[in-house]
């Protein structure tokens, strides 16, 4: 059994090639380019984790997994596009290095290549695989919009947020893992209960990474600080501040909203420090991720075989970039 760390060395040693052809080079450096300025690859490491609770681990798991990871990339182009975003992993954006419509046709390669590997994966699976896999790409796609739609709106709900969250990131963790599992044999039970661990998992990590975007350190963090902040985000700060707020910083974050000033990241974060929305964000992630090791306790394995999806959700819950 591999840890979290030799797992993702094993992913990196498979993955670390040229996915693409050289020609046209415009078209394929800027696919390359942003799979080999790093990234964390959470969610192939889940898929191979998810792989290997159950056996040892299956080639298709690799083809799943580079999918995966695919997927991921070019849903952060797109992303990028959306939010306007000049920096990730602490570098250029492809839009921003490229243009934005070589950026769109790269993203378009990056989702293509992804079906190729699933096509890699044994026919007696593929069917199983396909369903989920297209089921999670359109719920990120309905989450991606529903982010956007909220930029516009005043009042955003707790319960709109997790649900906003829930379809852009958890389910593609959550749905790694499953694909691990089906990859593995496991039985309908088991793959339940690791979806809704990757699930609850996955909205912890979208809250950390939307607390990072306000309170991360510059130096680590990678990406523009404050993005959301300039964006109008209904992250959980902004609307647990809105909740908490007296009627004096209502008014104050009402105006930055609408006038965004060039200040305005800076004020919007002590209204933040002032709701205490910080101490929030503890709390909340650890809500999700008590159910998420809920989940990952009543899977039916034994408990040794699970240390390192614990290990994993610890390093989530303190990431810094
Ligand atoms: C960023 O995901 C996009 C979100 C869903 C928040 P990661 O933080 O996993 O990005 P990389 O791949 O490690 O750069
Ligand atoms: C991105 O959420 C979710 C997807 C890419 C589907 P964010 O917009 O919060 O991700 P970052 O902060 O840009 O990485
Ligand atoms: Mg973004
Ligand atoms: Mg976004
Ligand atoms: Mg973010």
């Amino acid at each position: 059994m591999h840890s979290f760390i030799e797992l993702s060395k094993l992913f990196e040693e498979q993955f670390n090639i040229r996915h693409f052809p050289l020609q046209p080079e415009t078209l394929y450096d800027p696919a390359q380019y942003i799979l080999g300025i790093g990234g964390k690859r959470i969610r192939p490491v889940c898929v191979l984790m998810g792989n290997q609770l159950f056996d040892e681990i299956d080639p298709d798991a690799y083809h799943a997994a580079a999918a995966i990871e695919l997927f991921h990339n070019f849903s952060l182009i797109h992303d990028d596009i959306m939010d306007k975003a000049p920096m990730r992993r602490g570098m250029e954006t492809v839009h921003t290095k490229y243009g934005e419509s070589t950026a769109l046709l790269a993203g378009d390669a990056m989702l293509v290549k992804s079906y190729e590997y699933l096509n890699k994966i044994k026919p007696a699976q593929l069917q199983k695989v396909l369903y989920l896999f297209n089921n999670t790409a359109s719920a990120v796609c309905e989450g991606q919009q529903l982010d956007m739609d909220f930029e516009k709106r005043e009042i955003v709900s707790m319960d709109e947020y997790e649900h906003m969250i829930t379809l852009k990131t958890s389910v593609l963790l959550a749905a790694s893992l499953r694909l691990g599992a089906i990859l593995g044999g496991a039985g309908e039970g088991n793959q339940q209960h690791l979806y809704e661990f990757g699930k609850n998992l996955g909205i912890a990590f979208q809250v950390q990474d939307d607390y990072l975007d306000a309170f991360g350190d510059p130096g680590k963090f990678g990406k523009k600080p404050g993005g959301d902040i300039i964006a109008n985000k209904k992250t959980f700060l902004m609307i647990h501040a809105f909740e908490t707020a007296k009627p004096g910083q209502l008014g104050e974050l009402k105006l930055l909203i609408k006038n965004s000033p060039a200040n305005k990241v800076e004020k919007v974060v002590q209204i933040f420090k002032e709701c205490k929305v910080d101490d929030w964000a503890q709390q909340l992630k650890n809500k999700y991720l008590q159910t998420a090791l809920k989940h990952l306790e009543d899977t039916a394995v034994l408990s040794v075989r699970k240390k390192p999806l614990r290990e994993l959700a610890e390093y989530l819950m303190k990431r810094e970039s």
